[in-house]
Protein backbone atom coordinates (compact mmCIF):
# COMPACT_ATOMS: atom_id res chain seq x y z
CA UNK A 1 0.00 0.00 0.00
CA UNK A 2 3.11 2.55 1.32
CA UNK A 3 4.73 1.73 -2.45
CA UNK A 4 1.56 2.27 -4.14
CA UNK A 5 0.90 5.62 -2.78
CA UNK A 6 4.47 6.49 -3.07
CA UNK A 7 4.63 5.34 -6.68
CA UNK A 8 1.02 7.30 -7.59
CA UNK A 9 3.31 10.47 -5.89
CA UNK A 10 5.68 10.21 -8.14
CA UNK A 11 3.94 10.42 -11.16
CA UNK A 12 1.82 13.21 -9.54
CA UNK A 13 4.84 15.01 -9.32
CA UNK A 14 6.39 14.18 -12.46
CA UNK A 15 2.67 15.43 -14.59
CA UNK A 16 3.00 18.25 -12.49
CA UNK A 17 6.43 19.18 -13.29
CA UNK A 18 5.96 18.98 -16.89
CA UNK A 19 3.02 21.00 -16.94
CA UNK A 20 5.09 23.78 -14.89
CA UNK A 21 7.97 23.40 -17.62
CA UNK A 22 5.32 24.23 -20.24
CA UNK A 23 3.56 26.79 -18.93
CA UNK A 24 6.38 28.58 -17.70
CA UNK A 25 7.07 28.98 -21.70
CA UNK A 26 10.31 28.23 -21.75
CA UNK A 27 10.02 25.00 -24.49
CA UNK A 28 11.40 26.63 -27.55
CA UNK A 29 9.21 25.76 -30.84
CA UNK A 30 11.37 27.48 -32.85
CA UNK A 31 12.01 25.66 -36.41
CA UNK A 32 15.44 26.92 -36.08
CA UNK A 33 16.08 24.89 -32.54
CA UNK A 34 16.98 20.98 -32.96
CA UNK A 35 15.28 18.33 -30.60
CA UNK A 36 17.40 16.82 -28.09
CA UNK A 37 18.41 13.23 -29.45
CA UNK A 38 15.85 11.84 -27.38
CA UNK A 39 13.13 13.59 -27.97
CA UNK A 40 13.63 12.92 -31.44
CA UNK A 41 13.71 9.83 -31.48
CA UNK A 42 10.89 9.09 -29.63
CA UNK A 43 8.74 11.53 -31.83
CA UNK A 44 10.41 9.69 -34.81
CA UNK A 45 9.61 6.25 -33.35
CA UNK A 46 5.83 7.91 -32.53
CA UNK A 47 5.63 9.43 -36.43
CA UNK A 48 6.95 5.69 -37.71
CA UNK A 49 4.31 3.48 -35.60
CA UNK A 50 1.50 5.88 -36.60
CA UNK A 51 2.02 5.58 -40.25
CA UNK A 52 2.48 2.27 -40.17
CA UNK A 53 -0.61 1.29 -38.25
CA UNK A 54 -2.66 4.09 -39.91
CA UNK A 55 -1.25 2.27 -43.59
CA UNK A 56 -1.83 -1.42 -43.34
CA UNK A 57 -4.67 -2.00 -44.32
CA UNK A 58 -4.23 0.49 -47.64
CA UNK A 59 -4.48 -1.45 -51.09
CA UNK A 60 -1.67 -0.72 -53.87
CA UNK A 61 -2.52 -0.43 -57.31
CA UNK A 62 0.06 -1.02 -59.94
CA UNK A 63 2.76 1.61 -59.82
CA UNK A 64 4.54 0.09 -62.30
CA UNK A 65 2.13 1.16 -64.97
CA UNK A 66 3.55 3.82 -67.57
CA UNK A 67 0.83 6.51 -67.48
CA UNK A 68 1.07 6.16 -63.60
CA UNK A 69 4.79 7.24 -63.38
CA UNK A 70 3.90 9.65 -66.22
CA UNK A 71 1.29 11.67 -64.88
CA UNK A 72 2.57 12.10 -61.38
CA UNK A 73 5.09 14.51 -62.82
CA UNK A 74 3.39 17.42 -63.26
CA UNK A 75 1.96 17.41 -60.00
CA UNK A 76 5.46 16.69 -57.94
CA UNK A 77 6.80 19.54 -59.51
CA UNK A 78 4.05 22.10 -58.88
CA UNK A 79 3.57 20.59 -55.18
CA UNK A 80 5.88 18.92 -54.24
CA UNK A 81 9.61 19.59 -55.98
CA UNK A 82 10.35 23.18 -53.88
CA UNK A 83 10.62 21.26 -50.91
CA UNK A 84 11.40 17.66 -52.06
CA UNK A 85 14.10 18.97 -54.50
CA UNK A 86 14.35 17.62 -58.09
CA UNK A 87 17.28 16.73 -60.43
CA UNK A 88 19.94 19.47 -60.73
CA UNK A 89 18.44 21.29 -57.83
CA UNK A 90 20.15 20.37 -54.67
CA UNK A 91 18.86 22.85 -52.31
CA UNK A 92 15.87 25.43 -51.66
CA UNK A 93 15.11 27.73 -49.22
CA UNK A 94 12.77 25.47 -47.93
CA UNK A 95 14.56 22.27 -47.88
CA UNK A 96 16.91 24.37 -45.85
CA UNK A 97 14.68 26.16 -43.55
CA UNK A 98 12.30 23.54 -42.15
CA UNK A 99 12.52 21.34 -39.63
CA UNK A 100 12.45 17.99 -39.64
CA UNK A 101 14.01 18.61 -42.85
CA UNK A 102 12.02 17.41 -46.10
CA UNK A 103 13.50 14.21 -47.87
CA UNK A 104 15.33 14.59 -50.77
CA UNK A 105 13.42 12.61 -53.51
CA UNK A 106 16.24 12.72 -55.88
CA UNK A 107 18.35 9.85 -54.23
CA UNK A 108 17.85 6.17 -54.66
CA UNK A 109 18.36 5.38 -51.14
CA UNK A 110 15.85 7.47 -49.50
CA UNK A 111 13.51 6.69 -51.93
CA UNK A 112 13.77 2.82 -52.18
CA UNK A 113 11.82 2.09 -49.15
CA UNK A 114 8.87 3.26 -51.41
CA UNK A 115 9.80 0.83 -53.68
CA UNK A 116 8.20 -1.56 -51.26
CA UNK A 117 4.59 -2.96 -50.78
CA UNK A 118 4.65 -1.59 -47.27
CA UNK A 119 6.64 1.91 -48.10
CA UNK A 120 4.34 2.48 -51.30
CA UNK A 121 1.36 2.32 -48.31
CA UNK A 122 3.47 4.31 -46.51
CA UNK A 123 4.27 7.16 -48.55
CA UNK A 124 1.05 7.20 -49.88
CA UNK A 125 -0.63 7.72 -46.64
CA UNK A 126 1.47 10.35 -45.73
CA UNK A 127 1.01 12.19 -48.94
CA UNK A 128 -3.15 11.69 -48.43
CA UNK A 129 -2.62 13.19 -44.47
CA UNK A 130 0.41 14.82 -44.02
CA UNK A 131 2.84 14.73 -40.68
CA UNK A 132 1.60 16.77 -38.23
CA UNK A 133 3.37 19.77 -37.12
CA UNK A 134 6.27 19.27 -39.97
CA UNK A 135 5.91 21.71 -42.65
CA UNK A 136 4.44 18.52 -44.69
CA UNK A 137 0.77 18.72 -45.77
CA UNK A 138 -2.17 16.80 -46.09
CA UNK A 139 -2.92 16.73 -49.98
CA UNK A 140 -5.83 14.61 -49.87
CA UNK A 141 -7.92 17.69 -48.69
CA UNK A 142 -7.81 18.68 -51.96
CA UNK A 143 -6.49 15.75 -54.42
CA UNK A 144 -8.51 12.58 -55.30
CA UNK A 145 -6.64 8.77 -54.63
CA UNK A 146 -5.20 8.26 -57.99
CA UNK A 147 -3.68 11.93 -58.69
CA UNK A 148 -1.59 11.12 -55.22
CA UNK A 149 -0.84 7.59 -56.17
CA UNK A 150 0.96 8.69 -59.47
CA UNK A 151 2.82 11.10 -57.54
CA UNK A 152 4.06 7.52 -55.23
CA UNK A 153 4.71 6.04 -58.65
CA UNK A 154 6.52 9.38 -60.11
CA UNK A 155 8.74 9.09 -56.64
CA UNK A 156 9.40 6.24 -56.94
CA UNK A 157 11.34 6.56 -60.34
CA UNK A 158 12.39 9.91 -59.77
CA UNK A 159 16.06 9.32 -58.87
CA UNK A 160 16.84 7.69 -62.04
CA UNK A 161 15.83 10.82 -63.98
CA UNK A 162 18.12 13.14 -65.49
CA UNK A 163 17.41 17.30 -65.91
CA UNK A 164 15.90 16.62 -69.30
CA UNK A 165 13.76 13.83 -68.92
CA UNK A 166 12.39 15.26 -65.69
CA UNK A 167 11.74 18.50 -67.54
CA UNK A 168 10.13 16.12 -70.14
CA UNK A 169 8.35 14.12 -67.61
CA UNK A 170 6.69 17.15 -65.63
CA UNK A 171 5.11 19.07 -68.50
CA UNK A 172 1.97 20.03 -68.59
CA UNK A 173 1.49 19.95 -72.29
CA UNK A 174 -2.53 21.18 -72.06
CA UNK A 175 -1.83 23.74 -70.05
CA UNK A 176 1.70 25.05 -71.58
CA UNK A 177 -0.18 25.38 -74.70
CA UNK A 178 -3.49 27.31 -73.03
CA UNK A 179 -0.53 29.58 -71.51
CA UNK A 180 0.94 29.75 -75.55
CA UNK A 181 -2.42 30.91 -76.85
CA UNK A 182 -2.79 33.27 -73.93
CA UNK A 183 0.19 35.15 -74.50
CA UNK A 184 -0.62 35.58 -78.42
CA UNK A 185 -4.36 37.09 -77.87
CA UNK A 186 -2.88 39.22 -75.08
CA UNK A 187 -2.73 42.66 -77.78
CA UNK A 188 -6.34 41.73 -78.70
CA UNK A 189 -8.86 43.64 -78.04
CA UNK A 190 -11.81 42.00 -79.65
CA UNK A 191 -12.54 40.35 -76.40
CA UNK A 192 -14.77 43.00 -75.06
CA UNK A 193 -14.10 46.10 -72.75
CA UNK A 194 -14.66 44.16 -69.40
CA UNK A 195 -12.76 41.24 -70.38
CA UNK A 196 -9.57 43.46 -71.55
CA UNK A 197 -9.97 45.40 -68.17
CA UNK A 198 -9.44 42.65 -65.75
CA UNK A 199 -6.58 40.56 -67.61
CA UNK A 200 -4.99 43.62 -67.90
CA UNK A 201 -5.69 44.34 -64.11
CA UNK A 202 -4.51 41.04 -63.35
CA UNK A 203 -1.17 41.62 -64.65
CA UNK A 204 0.20 44.18 -63.02
CA UNK A 205 -1.50 43.67 -59.82
CA UNK A 206 -0.64 39.86 -59.20
CA UNK A 207 2.22 39.23 -61.31
CA UNK A 208 4.87 41.49 -60.40
C1 LIG B 1 6.34 22.82 -47.51
C2 LIG B 1 7.22 21.71 -47.73
C3 LIG B 1 6.67 20.42 -48.24
C4 LIG B 1 5.92 20.21 -49.37
C5 LIG B 1 5.41 21.27 -50.35
C6 LIG B 1 5.74 18.79 -49.49
N1 LIG B 1 6.36 18.16 -48.45
FE1 LIG B 1 6.49 16.14 -48.16
N2 LIG B 1 7.46 16.43 -46.42
C7 LIG B 1 7.86 17.65 -45.92
C8 LIG B 1 8.58 17.45 -44.68
C9 LIG B 1 9.18 18.53 -43.82
C10 LIG B 1 8.59 16.06 -44.45
C11 LIG B 1 9.26 15.32 -43.29
C12 LIG B 1 8.31 15.21 -42.14
C13 LIG B 1 8.90 14.36 -41.03
O1 LIG B 1 10.00 13.84 -41.18
O2 LIG B 1 8.24 14.20 -40.03
C14 LIG B 1 7.87 15.45 -45.57
C15 LIG B 1 7.66 14.08 -45.68
C16 LIG B 1 7.12 13.48 -46.80
C17 LIG B 1 7.00 12.06 -46.98
C18 LIG B 1 7.39 10.99 -45.97
C19 LIG B 1 8.85 10.77 -45.99
C20 LIG B 1 9.29 9.68 -45.05
O3 LIG B 1 10.39 9.78 -44.57
O4 LIG B 1 8.56 8.75 -44.81
C21 LIG B 1 6.46 11.87 -48.23
C22 LIG B 1 6.14 10.54 -48.90
C23 LIG B 1 6.24 13.17 -48.81
N3 LIG B 1 6.64 14.14 -47.91
C24 LIG B 1 5.72 13.38 -50.07
C25 LIG B 1 5.38 14.64 -50.56
C26 LIG B 1 4.70 14.86 -51.82
C27 LIG B 1 4.33 13.78 -52.82
C28 LIG B 1 4.49 16.20 -51.93
C29 LIG B 1 3.76 16.94 -53.02
C30 LIG B 1 2.42 16.55 -53.28
C31 LIG B 1 5.06 16.83 -50.75
N4 LIG B 1 5.58 15.85 -49.94
C32 LIG B 1 5.06 18.18 -50.52
C33 LIG B 1 7.64 18.88 -46.49
C34 LIG B 1 6.93 19.11 -47.66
Amino acid sequence: MKFLLGALFTVFVAIVGVFAVVSSGVVNVGADQEHNPMMYSFLETARNRSIKNASKDIVVPDLEKVDMISSGGADYKDMCAGCHLSPGVAKTDFSESLYPKPPNFTKADIVKRYQTEDGAKQGFWVIKHGIMASGMPAWGASHDDDRMWAMVAFIRSLPELDEAQYTILTTRINDDMMDMSFDGDMNMSDDGMGMDMDMSDDGSGMQH
